[in-house]
């Protein structure tokens, strides 16, 4: 399955994009195993909504998010963030904007599983050397109900545990 217009629905953009991804093509492998993932897609994820991609198992869902949020890269096309040309960031710069002005969820949860849950939530602070607003980490920990499991592992929760952990980080 491939993505292209058809496959890939989202809403009508309106007003200035957050995120925007040009004749988007990406391929995976080579030979008999290449496999094309994006096949020409152009979307714009406006300002102050909620987007939802829709389409089959397969059909290239995982790979847009990535590549709009620089953690990996288009075979060809572009992806903006605001109006900064993801391509034209090197590895330090990118690494950066995806630290500072990103939060993702991953489909598989990216927990650090040597990590309590209440360090898994402050890791992007403190891996940018940041002070931790404690009030704020508080407020997050009790919308998302994780306030008896910040002391536990990721291995010793739930999926949907897992699930709120990743949310209440990004
Ligand atoms: N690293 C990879 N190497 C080769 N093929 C890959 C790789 N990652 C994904 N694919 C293939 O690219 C296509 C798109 O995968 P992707 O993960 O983007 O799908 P998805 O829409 O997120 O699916 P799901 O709903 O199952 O999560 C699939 O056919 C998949 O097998
Ligand atoms: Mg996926």
């Amino acid at each position: 399955m491939t993505a292209t217009g058809q496959h890939l629905r989202t809403a009508a953009a309106a007003g200035p994009a957050a995120v925007r991804v040009v004749d988007a093509v990406k391929v995976y492998g080579r030979g008999d195993t290449e496999v094309r993932a994006l096949d020409g897609v152009s979307v714009d994820f406006p300002v102050g909504r909620f987007t939802a991609v829709m389409g089959p198992s397969g059909s290239g869902k995982s790979t847009l998010m990535h590549c709009a949020a620089g953690l990996d890269t288009l075979t060809s096309g572009a992806a903006l963030l605001g109006d900064t040309d993801l391509a034209t960031l090197d590895d330090r710069r990118l690494t950066l904007l995806r630290r500072d002005r990103i939060g993702f969820v991953f489909q598989a949860f990216n927990l650090l599983p040597t990590l309590t849950v209440a360090e898994n939530i402050t890791l992007p602070s403190a891996l940018a050397g940041r002070p931790v607003d404690q009030e704020h980490v508080d407020r997050i920990v009790d919308t998302v109900g994780l306030r008896d499991r910040l002391h536990h592992r990721p291995g010793e929760l739930s999926g949907g545990q897992q699930q709120r952990v990743a949310v209440a980080r990004a």
